[in-house]
């Protein structure tokens, strides 16, 4: 049976499964996905090229188009060969940590997940499990190369913060010393993780100096910051990203601001958000995010046209982009790149392989 059919028939069972227990729904929503991303990254697709006219040039590197995954779809680094075939305009694998990690079991369910299928939302509380840097920073070798690849990174919290960056800072060499790797991003935004994030520009600053200054390869790196933020924070951070010449921010990740994403929720799903948030906390992505990656990239390019910095630097957009109207709006306001999570997955239950092709065939 092909994986999109398996996810279909799961799909089908919604309405059956909105009638068990709440505590239930979340158990067999963790454990489906678990089972379909076994599956899904080692699947294999036909090939798609998007028109040529979709083409992006970052840093030197050639992407076929402007949308690709988003960091955590491929934790492990596999699906390579799965999202280029798709017609990805990149690939991005990680986020990984220096010490792999098991991620989070809540209430006795392993790596709590649940999807709002009719709010188009997402929850997650997996809390970055990964097979650790020194194993999938070797991972990823390939032979047809026709997209970039980036690697997303965090500094584990299993240590204390001094030791975690200089952890950190052992990984970025690692994947440095993989010429695969085109790209990376730290991932500053992880709400499932506990972290300080009064310190940010502190670690910011100490990565530019023990790693970004002294890279000897080309080797972007983007730092993916969550769009709960907001503007004056995300100005004092971008002070530091161009003083410290990194080369792109990414807008956004997850939320938890619970209050303010229940507005996009259908009502015929607030109770199992409700349930979920007060039991398993965790990061909403989907629809709800639409809007304010929009005006935080928006935001961040203004500030680089009043900075001017004399180098390239790229905004980045992740957060509820669903399809080509959500692409178009970026191109609009100036996003180099897009990359999407839970649009993916609700696009994939229709379209499938083709996931890619109905975005960018019309
Ligand atoms: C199950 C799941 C796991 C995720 N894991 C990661 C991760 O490891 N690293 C990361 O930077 N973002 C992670 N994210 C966040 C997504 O990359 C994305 O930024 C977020 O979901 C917003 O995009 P969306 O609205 O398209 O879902 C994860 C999201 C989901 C739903």
């Amino acid at each position: 049976m092909k994986i999109q059919s398996i996810a279909k028939l799961a799909y089908s069972f919604n309405p059956i499964i909105k009638l068990l227990p709440k505590s239930m729904q979340v158990k067999l929503y963790s454990y489906a996905r678990l089972k379909f991303m076994d599956k899904f990254v080692t699947n294999t697709s036909v090939s798609f090229v998007p028109d040529s006219k979709w083409q992006r040039t970052l840093w030197g590197l050639k992407f076929q188009s402007p949308l690709m995954n988003s960091a955590g779809m491929f934790k492990n680094g596999d699906g390579y060969d799965l999202a280029v075939s798709q017609g990805a305009g990149g690939y991005i694998g990680g986020t990984s940590t220096y010490n792999p990690r098991v991620g989070n079991t809540k209430h006795d369910i392993k790596l709590p997940f649940i999807t709002l299928p009719n709010s188009h939302i997402s929850i997650n509380t997996l809390g970055l499990p990964n097979l650790g840097d020194e194993i999938l920073s070797k991972k990823i070798i390939t032979n047809a190369k026709t997209a970039p690849i980036g690697w997303s990174l965090m500094r584990t919290p299993d240590y204390e913060e001094h030791i975690g960056m200089e952890n950190l800072i052992k990984s970025l060499w690692m994947y440095h010393d993989n010429p695969q790797i085109d790209f990376i991003e730290i991932n500053e935004s992880c709400p499932n993780i506990s972290v300080n994030s009064e310190n940010i520009t502190n670690r910011l600053v100490y990565i530019a100096e023990h790693f970004l200054s002294k890279r000897n390869r080309h080797l972007p790196v983007v730092v993916k910051l969550s769009t709960d933020i907001g503007s004056e924070v995300l100005k004092q951070i971008l002070n530091i990203l161009f003083q410290k010449r990194y080369d792109g921010v990414n807008l956004g990740n997850t939320s938890t601001n619970y209050s303010l994403m229940r507005q996009y929720i259908s009502p015929g799903e607030l109770g199992l958000y409700d349930y979920y948030t007060k039991n398993f906390s965790g990061g909403v992505g989907g629809i709800s995010l639409r809007d304010n990656s929009l005006i935080l990239c928006d935001e961040a390019i203004k500030y680089r046209e009043f900075i001017k910095p004399d180098y390239e630097f790229h905004v980045l957009r992740s957060g509820g982009i669903f399809g080509l109207d959500d692409i178009k709006a970026s191109i609009e306001i100036g996003v180099s790149m897009n990359q999407w999570y839970t649009g993916y997955f609700t696009n994939y239950l229709q379209k499938g392989d083709e996931v890619y092709k109905s975005v960018f065939s019309s």
